[in-house]
């Protein structure tokens, strides 16, 4: 028995396969696939990753049944070629030997598919009304009503994904049938009101998923895992309900699906994937309220779950049998076996940000990341622990405590370097100590401390409140000097702009800041509006400036739309696409697009207009004294927590 979690790391049967725990890794589509669905070198890597790391069953990310219609991103894997096997069972054989299970998901993404990777065909869903809008977003919706023939062809491409699946040795299969896929829509009473068979009655929606599980019966040697990922409930009125969500679940079981992975089906956006605001282990009670509606099939939950002490206390309360987490996998592929070994507190835990996966995978070309885990996405070049030994030990002085610094002088130690870090400040975290303090922004500190623990874990001792010159540098002549002194505000050349506070200030001090004021923002993008969310909860009234057409246009949506949804409510004025000419004590002036000029009466101007790289132009002098020199982070170009990490890796690795 496992002295710290003792029902996480129970073993628990499904069909008739072993677990050895109660830990899975749920799907999520990488986009790390080739252009016609097969394994890559990538690929390879990041699931073996996540098998090493201690998860007792892997779920593959989705695969169109009916490959490419159907995808909702440019790489998905492909199933419906027999040809796809020798390296899945490859990739597989290596699975089983960490102990590990695998299963393949497959499904078809319905009104969501994107017609440009669905070789430009309109999308199918379970019923399109004549409007076209669809009806949880209200949106226009492309998308036409499948026909019964078209159900029928699905359910033929169904069978071939099965019989490769299970030629390819997979331990089983996974429906998607929640998020708004096609059969979550099918299921839906809002998205299905279709008046054939497929429609109607719960017996009837749930019809396409029942003959799903029937063919995988069919096809799957017996005991093999069935399982779905379950749109247990719909949080929008009009939905499926926990009540009709539990009904579904036992003709599912009963029709041959043996395992239940209680997520949400449609919904506001988000609320599959809960960015920072939305609690941890949100969806628990969904899974104990589906939980007695079946006998034999196990139901796990999937949602936020970062703590191996929630997870153990949801599976000992008997609230779930298993757990699936996605993200936290990305971040930490090590989250089971730290846990399991005592070292729960060594983990990276997950921000919730979507920034480095969700937010890089739609783009095109673009693929998933961790931006707290610059390895995520690399694995098939260096892990975290194995990025590989440096050819030559080397004195490396790395310059500035902050997230860049930090990463860059970890892999460097681990590289084998001997490694100084100087920071100027006495305490390390850079930017990430301010970044943190906006509301639901604490897992930042918690990835701020996880970067200083790991630095001792290394056997980095940093040298806090160490100011260092050019000179200075000279004079202790390192091999590599790593120049991660961060940037600086920059502020519009507009008369009177010494009146505006700096943002990063205001930030660092809210404590002492005033309430029930007018205040000023100029710039929307995120920082700025994170400025807003702070002082509005101070009751003070904001008004912004941006010059853009949108706020924090580099976010994604579901951010973008939270920002705007907490500005709306707090009755913030937003003047977009207007520049600042002038600010005073008490007032600030800008030009609309139009070119005309408004006055807005304020008590404090603060100025949270980006950031400008610290001049590191020494570094040439650096270089001409035969110290190999680099700047990473914000020191080369402003950016963000991404761009951090991964500079500092890519650096760090050529060294
Ligand atoms: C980048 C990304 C891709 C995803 N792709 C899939 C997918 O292919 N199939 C699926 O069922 N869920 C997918 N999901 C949803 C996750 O499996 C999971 O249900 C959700 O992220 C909530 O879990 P988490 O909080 O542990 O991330 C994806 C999530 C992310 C972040
Ligand atoms: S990018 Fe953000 S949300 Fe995605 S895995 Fe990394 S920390 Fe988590």
């Amino acid at each position: 028995m496992n002295p710290y979690y003792p029902h996480l790391f129970s073993p628990i049967r499904v069909g008739n396969i072993w677990l050895k725990n109660r830990i899975g890794m749920s799907a999520m589509d990488t986009c790390y696939f080739s252009m016609n669905g097969t394994l890559t070198p990538k690929a390879v890597a990041h699931y073996l990753e996540r098998a090493k790391g201690g998860a007792g069953l892997i779920v593959t990310e989705i695969s169109p049944i009916d490959w490419p219609h159907g995808k909702q991103s440019r790489r998905e894997p492909c199933f419906n070629n027999p040809n796809v096997t020798p390296e899945w069972a490859e990739l597989i054989q290596q699975v089983h030997s960490f102990g590990a299970k695998i299963i393949a998901q497959i499904g078809h993404a319905g009104f969501i598919s994107f017609p440009e990777f669905n070789d430009g065909e309109q999308p199918v869903t379970a019923w399109a009304d004549e409007s076209g809008s669809n009806a949880v977003s209200g949106e226009a919706n492309p998308a036409r009503t499948i026909t019964v023939e078209e159900i029928h062809y699905l359910l033929d491409k169904v069978r071939d994904c099965a019989r490769n699946i299970e030629s390819c040795g997979f331990d089983g299969i996974e429906f998607h049938a929640a998020h708004d896929y096609l059969l979550n829509e099918f299921l839906s009473p809002l998205t299905n009101r279709r008046t054939d068979e497929y429609g109607g009655s719960t017996e009837n929606r749930a019809r396409f998923l029942l003959e799903c599980i029937q063919v995988a019966k069919e096809e799957l040697a017996p005991g093999k895992i069935i399982s779905l990922k379950f749109a247990s409930c719909e949080e929008v009125e009009g939905g499926m309900t926990l009540e009709e969500g539990g009904r579904i679940a036992k003709m599912c079981e009963e029709a041959g699906a043996n395992l239940i992975d209680c997520s949400v089906g449609q919904g506001p956006d988000g609320n599959a994937t809960e960015a920072e605001w939305l609690p941890d282990g949100r969806r628990i009670p969904y899974a104990t309220a589906i939980k007695p509606y079946v006998d034999k099939a196990v139901i796990g939950v999937v949602g936020k779950l970062r703590d191996p002490q929630m997870c153990e206390d949801s599976i000992a309360e008997g609230k779930t049998d298993m757990v699936f987490l996605a993200r936290q996998m990305l971040c930490d592929p090590y989250w089971a076996k730290k846990a399991e070994t005592g070292h729960a507190d060594e983990i990276r835990k997950c921000l919730s940000c979507r920034e480095g996966c969700f937010a890089q995978f739609r783009p095109k070309s673009g693929s998933i990341r961790c931006v707290i885990n610059p390895y995520t996405g690399f694995e098939d070049k260096a892990t975290e622990h194995n990025p590989g030994k440096a050819y030559e030990p080397k004195n490396v002085l790395v310059v500035g405590g902050g997230i860049a610094g930090m990463q860059a002088a970890i892999i460097a130690k681990k590289r084998g370097h001997n490694v100084s870090l100087v920071e100027k400040t006495d305490k390390l975290g850079g930017q990430m100590q301010l970044a943190g303090l906006p509301p639901y922004k604490q897992a930042i500190l918690d990835a701020k401390d996880w970067f200083i623990a790991e630095l001792a874990r290394v056997g980095v001792v940093p040298e806090l409140g160490v100011t260092i010159t050019k000179e200075e540098i000279l004079k202790r002549k390192p091999d590599v000097a790593l120049l991660a002194v961060g940037s600086v505000p920059s502020r519009p050349p507009v008369p009177g702009i010494e009146f505006a506070e700096d943002g990063w200030d205001v930030l660092r001090d809210t404590v002492h800041y005033p309430e029930n004021k007018e205040i000023v923002i100029i710039g929307g993008g995120t920082v700025g509006c994170e400025i807003a969310h702070t002082l509005i909860e101070k009751g003070n009234h904001i008004s912004i400036i941006e010059m853009l057409p949108g706020l924090s246009l580099k976010q994604n949506m579901v951010h973008r739309q939270h920002n705007q949804q907490i500005l709306d409510a707090a009755n913030t004025d937003i003047y977009l696409e207007n520049t600042v000419t002038e600010v005073s004590k008490n007032e600030i002036k800008c030009r609309d697009k139009e070119g005309n000029i408004h006055t807005i009466a304020c008590d404090i101007v603060i100025c949270a207009s980006g950031q400008k790289p610290k001049d590191t132009s020494f570094a040439t002098e650096l270089r001409a004294a035969g110290i190999d020199t680099y700047t990473l982070g914000d020191a080369t170009d402003t950016g963000d927590f991404r761009t951090a990490t991964r500079s500092a890796m890519d650096v760090v690795m050529g060294i």
